[in-house]
């Protein structure tokens, strides 16, 4: 198995033109927190999450499909006229049927991957479901894998690098080859896996998040392997993954 890691949004934009995503395995990271709130829907009974890129989009799916809830963030605030924001509490609850979500980088890195030449699947990870990751990636028949760090704006985020990271370090190393950007990423999560929450707490994000008074989506973020569940993206669609007993997809 090779493991690639996108650690710039920069790269992200730079996809369309790569010619080595084969029958790619695409896990797409936005921990604080657009695939943190996605997992975390899935959970509580959300049947289908439509990521898009811009408020315009959103609301142009919204007139085809009335149903459906309105979610997401802009400068990590609730959307004008939208049913709800972009944090993971808001989504624990059950009622939450059809969800259309814009933000700022998670769903936009979600999109870029499914247009990727030769990517064969693209998964929304977390911290939040670590070990489903890890249990799919051991399983399924993956050799071609490329972890996606959303980032913040224009930058590297510190947490989505922590994430792939920690999936670099928990395979073992007979069965991977990383490239560069995957030991960078592992070596980011070592060195900060002593104390997650400390770390995204300094990330860029996790700084604007805890200066909002959102301590809370910190922690929740934080929680590793804390659901089970793996978010496919197909046709625009997020659903939840279903898995046969050996872990690949069903
Ligand atoms: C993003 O997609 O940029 C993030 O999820 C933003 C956020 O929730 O703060």
């Amino acid at each position: 198995m090779k493991i690639d890691v996108v650690l710039t949004p920069a790269e992200i934009d730079l996809l369309p033109q790569r010619d080595d995503l084969e029958n790619a395995t695409a896990i797409v990271f936005d921990v604080l927190r657009a695939t943190s709130t996605i997992l975390t829907a899935l959970e509580h009974g959300a049947q289908e999450i439509f990521p898009v890129r811009t408020i315009d989009e959103a609301l142009a799916l919204k007139a085809q499909m009335p149903d459906a809830l309105l979610g997401g963030e802009r400068h990590g605030e609730k959307i004008d006229g939208f049913d709800l924001g972009n944090s993971p509490l808001e989504y624990r609850r059950e009622l939450l049927r059809r969800i259309i979500t814009t933000t700022t980088n998670g769903t936009v890195a979600l999109r870029a991957c499914e247009s990727a030449r030769g990517v064969r699947e693209v998964l929304a990870g977390a911290l939040l479901n670590m070990s489903a990751l890890l249990e799919h990636l051991q399983n399924g028949a993956c050799e071609n894998v490329l972890l996606v760090c959303a980032g913040t704006f224009r930058e590297t985020a510190l947490e989505d690098v922590i994430a792939a990271g920690m999936i670099c370090a928990n395979l073992s190393q007979k069965m991977v080859e990383l490239t560069d950007a995957a030991q960078i990423a592992r070596a980011v999560f070592i060195e900060n896996e002593r104390d997650i929450f400390a770390a995204l707490s300094r990330a860029r994000n996790g700084r604007a998040l805890l200066g909002k008074g959102r301590a809370d989506d910190v922690r929740w973020c934080a929680q590793i392997s804390f659901y089970n569940t793996i978010g496919v993206l197909k046709v625009g669609a997020i659903r939840r993954l279903t898995r046969a007993a050996n872990g690949s997809e069903a």
